[in-house]
């Protein structure tokens, strides 16, 4: 690896902040889900979370400890515009508070302008469905590229759209928690359409740092070689991995799930508008990637689009996810087919049940499955694979979505009855990960 390579922690804004009524927010759309009886695990929502919002100098002080380079962010949009065509400074200054904090502790900023905090007052214009929300968030991109660029080192446009899409249109996991392929498809392709736009934005404004989209990528892996299974895998990389990449780096969907998704929908693609791939396919400065685990498959007749989850006989995470380091070559490799352009790992971490005994945190598991994936990084870049930065997920315990905060990722341990942090053994494990690679280049 590189003298240059990044590390950092990774956050979001619904995940950390807390604060849901101040600095003149209004609420999101995972607010509104979280109070439908049954949407987030026991009821639980974001309204104080970490309290970030109160505490961000301590976090940062912290980070400073954690030796990381850079500090992966989100702004919640209904802070920045909490109605229609109402930008609110106040809103903004928090985020120029956080960024001066930063800069005075010597972390570089990578900042994500969109991971899933929908106004409310978006959604109930159409939400994702309505293509002018394509427009809103554009607006919305631009007043922060405006006011915060000087001091932003990286900018994320949109944080894995597939979970923005097919988990929360189609899957009904995420808000708006509906449960319909055809609107995922829209939603999917207004959030690509977003992108490319504000990308543009950000170009014809001369913004002065690399600009690019986050995916949620796993390799794919099918249960047996049998014909069913590779069908399984084919549409679960396609509607997972290639229908998110083809149209960034390729400018089309790919053809055989326009296929699978009209057959199953009987969408005509009225929504695709001539020349909106030509912007989707703006070109970006570096693709980020959340990678968490692999993708096991198999054919699965009753499901919509014909794969459904193997089992697997690896160790799982508490999130239920096969922990294998080990593909994430396969993952740089079906990638680097796509680009030769930087790659950062945007995410990557583990939920395990920590416990909290004398004050520290042995998280054991945590600690391996870091490790090892950092020596993953390692070799992918022995390999050539050209990766320029890892970002943990996730600095601190948060809000896990429908989760709630039953699922800890943090490797600082938060106490949520007293909002202390603690340091986890995985915290020092990074620290002494970095500090040693630091030594070495
Ligand atoms: C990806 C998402 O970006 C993040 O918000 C989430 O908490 C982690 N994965 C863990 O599930």
């Amino acid at each position: 690896m590189e003298k240059s390579f990044v590390f950092g922690t990774a956050t979001a804004a619904y995940q950390v902040e807390g604060a849901a009524h101040e600095g003149g927010r209004t609420p999101c759309i995972w607010d509104t889900f979280a109070k439908q009886p049954g949407a987030v695990k026991d009821g639980e929502d974001g309204a104080v979370a970490c309290d970030h919002y109160h505490r961000y100098k301590e976090d940062i002080a912290l980070m400073k400890e954690l030796g990381t380079d850079s500090y992966r962010f989100s702004i919640a949009w209904p802070r920045i515009f909490p109605a229609k065509d109402h930008y609110n400074p106040e809103g903004m200054r928090f985020y120029k508070n956080v960024l001066a904090e930063l800069k005075k502790q010597g972390i570089k900023a990578a900042v994500t302008l969109y991971h899933w905090d929908l106004p409310q007052w978006a959604e109930e214009l159409g939400g994702w469905q309505n293509r002018a929300c394509a427009d809103w968030f554009v607006t919305f991109a631009a007043k922060c590229f405006e006011e915060l660029d000087a001091d932003v080192d990286m900018w994320i446009t949109h944080n894995e759209p597939w979970c923005a899409s097919f988990l929360s249109y189609f899957i009904g996991e995420h808000a708006p928690g509906h449960r319909n392929l055809a609107e995922a498809l829209v939603a999917a392709h207004h959030i690509l359409l977003s992108h490319g736009m504000a990308v543009r934005v950000y170009r014809a404004m001369h913004g002065a740092h690399p600009i690019g989209i986050t995916d949620n990528l796993s390799p794919v892996y099918a249960k047996t070689v049998g014909i069913a299974d590779s069908l399984a895998r084919v549409m679960q990389d396609g509607y997972q991995n290639r229908w998110f990449l083809d149209p960034v780096f390729k400018k089309r969907y790919p053809a055989d799930m326009l296929t699978l998704f009209a057959a199953r929908t009987a969408t005509d693609y009225a929504f695709v508008h001539e020349g909106d791939l030509e912007i989707i396919g703006e070109p970006i400065d570096f693709l980020g990637i959340n990678f968490y685990s692999r993708n096991y498959v198999r054919y699965d007749p009753a499901a919509l689009l014909l794969t459904g989850a193997a089992p697997s006989d690896k160790k799982q995470t508490d999130m239920g996810w096969d922990v294998c380091p080990e593909t994430l070559a396969d993952l740089l490799r079906q990638v680097r087919g796509y680009t030769a352009l930087p790659v950062y790992i945007t995410e990557n971490g583990s939920a395990w049940k920590d416990t909290l005994e004398d004050g520290a945190v042995h998280d054991v598991e945590r600690v391996d499955y870091l490790l090892r994936h950092l020596r993953a990084v390692e070799q992918c870049n022995a390999e050539g694979l050209d990766i320029a930065g890892y970002y943990c997920w996730s600095f601190m315990d948060n809000f896990e979505w429908a989760h709630g905060y039953s699922k800890r990722f943090g490797i600082v341990y938060l106490d949520y009855a007293t909002q202390a942090r603690i340091p986890k053994d995985s915290f020092y494990a990074y620290r002494d990960y970095i500090r040693a690679y630091k030594a070495a280049h």
